[in-house]
């Protein structure tokens, strides 16, 4: 009888880790974006100066400035004026002590972001089972 449980056991131990590798290790729904060194450098100054408290990426942050997720496509907002907007302080956006580097960095950051997609997407389509496609402008890139 024991060693029936124990089958039992080690089927349900089997089930268990094959369903978290099916699910933890599938890429092909989430694309593998991966930043580049100077936009990494990016997201380091982007946390460390809690750009997030103010300023939203995909919707999420806080609500007193806007959301940045496809800021450097539009075509209004050059590269010149984004890292003029870093440094310069305007109304409730705070004045940063950043170097040009360090502007550029942030600038690589949110240009990479960018290419992930969009924000807001009218586009997207709720299927049978609650995935949800959307358009995406890059696709599983390497
Ligand atoms: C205290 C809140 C606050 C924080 C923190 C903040 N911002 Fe802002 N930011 C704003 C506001 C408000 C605006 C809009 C200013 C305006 O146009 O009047 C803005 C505008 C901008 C713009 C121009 C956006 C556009 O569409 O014109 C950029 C780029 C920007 N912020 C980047 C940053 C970065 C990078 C950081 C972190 C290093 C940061 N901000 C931190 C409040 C904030």
């Amino acid at each position: 009888m024991n060693k029936y449980y124990a089958g039992i056991f080690l089927f349900m131990v089997f089930i268990y880790a094959f369903y978290n590798r099916e699910i933890y290790t599938e890429k092909a729904d989430y694309g593998d974006f991966k930043l580049s060194e100077k936009a990494l450098n990016g997201e380091r100054l982007w946390l460390e100066n809690n750009c997030n408290a103010c300023h939203q990426l995909y919707g999420l942050g806080g609500y007193l400035g806007p959301d940045l997720t496809n800021v450097t496509s539009r075509p209004d907002k050059s590269d010149e004026y984004l890292k003029v907007m870093m440094i310069s302080g305007i109304k409730s956006m705070p004045k940063f002590d950043f170097s040009p580097d360090q502007q550029d960095q942030i600038l690589q950051f949110l240009k990479e972001v960018d290419r992930t997609g969009y924000y807001p997407t009218q586009n997207a389509v709720i299927n049978y089972g609650g995935w949800v496609d959307y358009p995406q402008k890059v696709k599983n890139e390497k």
